[in-house]
């Protein structure tokens, strides 16, 4: 095997998986972040999970990316719905991977939007503009964190709807 590994998730990483999440967004030592609750709301309803990656590194799981099926206006898109990285392991570029190689499987099957929540600087770099510059608005999250990447002229315009684990952490 390579010594750096992006693949899709597969069952054995769920442990590992969550411990990066937990580790990636926790900011208090301690105190488990809503991310790794979100985690464990769509593990429980597998319907709102479409791909799961993961960036292995010497043989460890050290990033994970997760893409997710939303509504946009009425019609379907994809999102990615949380990318999270190691804190000992970023900025060696794996975040880059795990996107790169969501976003290519997502073209390849004909994908025609994608949305993202997260800090422009960072999705930028990937294309990703604020929402409603592509006529894309989200009642849940504020542009501009906020952002849609269009893979196709015709795509979905009009209101995000995320799967139930993301609108259950905002009641
Ligand atoms: C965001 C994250 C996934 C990036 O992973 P990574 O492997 O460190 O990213 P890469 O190595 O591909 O890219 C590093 C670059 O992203 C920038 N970056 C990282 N996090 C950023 C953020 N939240 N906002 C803006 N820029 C960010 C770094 O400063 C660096 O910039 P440079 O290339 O100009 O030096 C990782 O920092 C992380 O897990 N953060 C905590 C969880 C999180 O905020 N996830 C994103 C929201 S879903």
């Amino acid at each position: 095997m390579k010594a750096v590994d992006v693949r899709h998730e597969e069952p054995r990483d769920a442990a590992r998986v969550r411990s990066v999440v937990a580790g990636a967004f926790g900011a208090e030592p301690g105190v488990e972040p809503v991310e790794a609750r979100l985690l464990d709301g769509l593990r429980a309803d597998p319907a709102s999970i479409t791909t799961g990656w993961v960036v292995e590194a010497d043989g460890d799981v050290v990033g994970h990316l997760l893409v997710v099926p939303v509504t946009v206006g009425d019609a379907p898109a994809a999102a990615i719905g949380m990318v999270a990285v190691d804190p000992a392991h970023q900025k060696k570029g794996y975040g880059a991977e795990l996107v790169g190689a969501a976003l290519g499987e997502l073209i390849q099957a004909g994908e025609t939007l994608v949305v993202v929540l997260g800090n422009p600087a960072y999705y930028g770099r990937f294309g990703f503009v604020p929402a409603p510059v592509v006529g894309v608005e989200s009642p849940l999250y504020p542009s501009p964190y906020m952002q849609a990447l269009p893979l196709r002229v015709a795509h979905p315009r009009g209101e995000i709807t995320y799967p139930r684990p993301y609108r259950d952490l905002e009641v």
